[in-house]
């Protein structure tokens, strides 16, 4: 059983495979934190002294008992304006101006599977595969309950929350706040471990110790955006890939959020992860729920990597769906890089008759199809095709595209609206604009408003007829500008401040339905490479493009700080041409597979331009990828090096050991350089493995390589020292095998 009540101390305990979650009816009915860590099979109640320190007030009931405040007292769920004076995970306003929530227990249940969330993606399991329990909180007073979920992942280590709030009451409320899940950490210090960064420089990893005072990350541009993600560790300071504790607390939302982490007056450190509240504020309607998203807590004792192999199978298995989630990623070709807008249908089979030839599964046109889009300031919105370009339709173009053999796919960025576009003309009042005030534009367009249902309706009908007709394979679901001008015609006064939630409960519709309808439709989703990428998005599409940006070298520390919570297979990672777009940086064909390899691989290029010696190399990549995939897409993800050396390097190991392939990428070229050594992880000791192939770049002194056959412990406890690289770039790439018992 994962979720267990003691009675006598009246404690929940919620176990997984090797983690314990512990919470208590306290004084007055209030949800006390108990304990997250390591498994324990004891209740933990005598943990936290009531302490008098000043200051903290004390609930009127208890009078003279100036020990016990809720300002000191680790909480569930903290309330507002009732004498918590850190983080608040709630604050509402009632119809006759009060706010403020004093939340207690009034019931609770256990059920057998996963709670699902209405209009949300949320982790799924089957009947047998988690538990939930359910708490409800009340005040009484302000007629609000609160429900708090728990999904508990035995095997998986991963315990999910959510959190419903409804008004019991007779009159509106307002909602200004609604966190998904507040963690109290009341002892030790903790470093936090965030992913920043910027158009093209996604996710870099960035660790800080929690001091005294407020962390917060967000976003509040309607997207989860380039700047910060909605991912965040805290580790014990001493925290390692290896060893240590972490916590990884993951949102299962694509809009704005708000992670922030506290530590208080008396060294307690608190999280409160949910919707941004900046600009937020939800009515209530008498009855009507609000449902927060999904907030996905792990656990381990056992360092960084620990953690990340928890959250990429839980990822892998029980938040992306549809038959790609299991199955292996067609190879694709992307023809931006290639022809960026200058294409017509000819052109487009020629470079797929070039891509097919080389071994290329997919063929994806990007953007630039429908319209009248030669550049980025028309038609979208319009999604007919340009018969300039496509003279025979859509139809005709996959149908050829099959014909070869292929895949097909296109570009799509249906939440936007082009100025110069049919959609516009007709229905001027769909796009958010706020009445008397020219809109701030993004990329010259502007963002539809998906807080209407009517336009959700219109483009999912309009979407499942292009797919229908079209016959397309795969989806690439961009979105170029994030949100401003936030009015909605729809929407009364006092239900403005819903727009931007309304505005992604609007895309999970759209792309619910259409995955639904669609199944054997790859979805990659997109937002200027990697400006949305979550877990919800995740729940849809279960692959995303990255990163705009294609050059390998950079590519590292983005891939790097991704690889934290999300797993290889969601990461798009692409080979494109040399210099490279972006950088203007030249690498080697070699460097750009072996970072593509690290993610849901293919090329952004046009082969046409490719030498013969090329085209043969990327013919053997495609091989070499096929025969890896089993491992790259299942097998789990090792960093061996952090982000700062003057190399990185990574191992894809199979769950069972058998093996295992290495990439170690030189990001400086190095006079009399130092030894590359290298400690392989989480190999068998016991067993032997064969190097069955090594490749360095010619030139390259491999005599030292010339060992074939190695226990696991002597490359995790000794290591392997590869050869010196020089030149710009360089990668070595090893392929390891347990040797056949026979
Ligand atoms: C975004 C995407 C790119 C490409 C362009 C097309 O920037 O991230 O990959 O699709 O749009 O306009």
């Amino acid at each position: 059983m994962g979720i267990a009540f003691d009675k006598i101390s009246q404690t929940w305990s919620l176990h997984t495979a090797d983690t314990s979650y512990q919470m208590q009816i306290g004084p007055l009915g209030y949800l006390l934190h108990l304990y997250y860590g390591r498994r324990l099979d004891e209740s933990t109640e005598y943990l936290h002294l009531p302490r008098d320190c000043g200051f903290s007030p004390n609930p009127y009931e208890l009078q003279d008992e100036r020990e016990w405040s809720l300002d000191t007292m680790p909480q569930e769920y903290s309330g507002s304006n009732c004498g918590d004076y850190r983080l608040s995970s709630i604050r509402i306003e009632t119809a006759d101006g009060i706010s403020g929530a004093d939340l207690r227990v009034k019931s609770w249940e256990i059920r057998r599977g996963k709670y699902e969330l209405e209009g949300l993606p949320s982790a799924y399991a089957r009947e047998d595969d988690a538990e939930t329990l359910s708490v409800i909180l009340q005040d009484e007073a302000a007629a609000l309950e609160v429900e708090l979920l728990y999904g508990v992942f035995y095997k998986q280590n991963v315990i999910t929350r959510a959190v419903r709030i409804t008004n019991r009451g007779s009159a509106p409320l307002y909602l200004d706040k609604a966190a998904s899940g507040c963690l109290d950490l009341p002892f030790g210090e903790w470093d936090l471990l965030h992913f920043h960064g910027r158009y093209a420089v996604e996710r870099q990893a960035e660790r800080l110790p929690v001091g005294n005072s407020v962390l917060s990350i967000g976003s509040k541009r309607g997207a989860s955006s380039h700047q910060h993600n909605p991912f965040l560790i805290l580790c014990e300071p001493s925290a390692t890939e290896d060893s240590g504790e972490c916590y990884g607390a993951m949102l299962a939302y694509s809009g704005s959020f708000r992670m922030d982490v506290e530590k208080d007056q008396g060294g307690s450190v608190r999280l409160v992860a949910g919707i941004h509240d900046e600009g937020f504020r939800w009515k209530l309607e008498p009855g009507a729920q609000f449902s927060c998203p999904e907030l996905i807590l792990s656990y381990t004792h056992r360092g960084l990597t620990a953690l990340s192999h928890d959250l990429h199978r839980f990822i892998r298995e029980h938040i992306c769906r549809g038959i790609y989630a299991s199955r292996p990623r067609p190879v694709l070709l992307n023809t931006w890089e290639a022809a960026y807008f200058d294409f017509d249908g000819e052109k487009i089979l020629r470079i797929a008759k070039d891509a097919k030839d080389l071994g290329v599964e997919l063929l994806v046109m990007d953007d630039g199809w429908f319209g009248h889009r030669d550049d980025d300031r028309t038609s979208l919105g319009d999604w007919t095709e340009d018969s300039r370009k496509l003279p025979g339709g859509l139809e005709s173009l996959v149908e050829k595209l099959h014909m070869m053999g292929l895949k097909a796919g296109i570009w799509l960025e249906p939440e936007m609206v082009s100025e110069d576009s049919d959609l516009y003309r007709k229905h001027p009042d769909w796009a958010l604009i706020m009445p008397g005030r020219k809109p701030q534009i993004g990329r010259s367009q502007l963002a539809l408003d998906l807080s209407r249902p009517e336009v959700v309706d219109y483009l999912s009908e309009m979407l499942s007829a292009l797919l229908q007709r079209s016959g397309v394979d795969y989806i690439k679901w961009d979105m170029n500008r994030n949100l401003t001008d936030l009015y909605s015609s729809e929407l009364p006064p006092d239900r403005q401040g819903e727009i931007a939630h309304r505005y992604i409960l609007g895309v999970y519709t759209l792309l619910d339905r259409l995955t639904r309808e669609f199944p054997r439709v790859l979805f990659e989703g997109c937002a200027g490479g990697g400006g949305r990428f979550d877990a919800g998005m995740l729940a849809y599409c279960p692959q995303i493009w990255c990163s705009d940006n294609t050059d390998p070298i950079a590519r590292l520390n983005i891939q790097y700080g991704t690889s934290f919570g999300y797993p290889p297979a969601t990461i798009g990672a692409h080979i494109s041409a040399s210099p490279n777009h972006q950088t203007g940086r030249t690498t080697p064909l070699e460097t750009r597979f072996c970072v593509a390899t690290a993610g849901a691989f293919g090329y952004e290029l046009d082969p046409g331009k490719l030498s013969t010696e090329e085209q043969e190399t990327i013919r053997k990549q495609i091989r070499d990828y096929h025969s890896w995939q089993p491992l790259l897409d299942k097998g789990d993800y090792w960093r061996l090096t952090d982000d700062r050396g003057s190399f990185v390097a990574w191992q894809n190991l199979a769950s069972d050991r058998s093996e295992c392939l290495v990439s170690l990428v030189m990001r400086e070229a190095e006079a009399n350089p130092r030894p590359l050594h290298l400690r392989l992880k989480g190999l068998d000791p016991e067993a032997v493995y064969v190097l069955e192939e090594q490749r360095f770049p010619s030139g390259t002194d491999i005599k030292a390589m010339k060992k074939r056959c190695f226990t696991g412990a002597a490359l995790m406890y000794a290591g392997i020292t590869l050869p010196a690289m020089r030149g710009d770039y360089p990668c070595a790439i090893l392929y390891l095998k347990i040797q056949d018992e026979k």
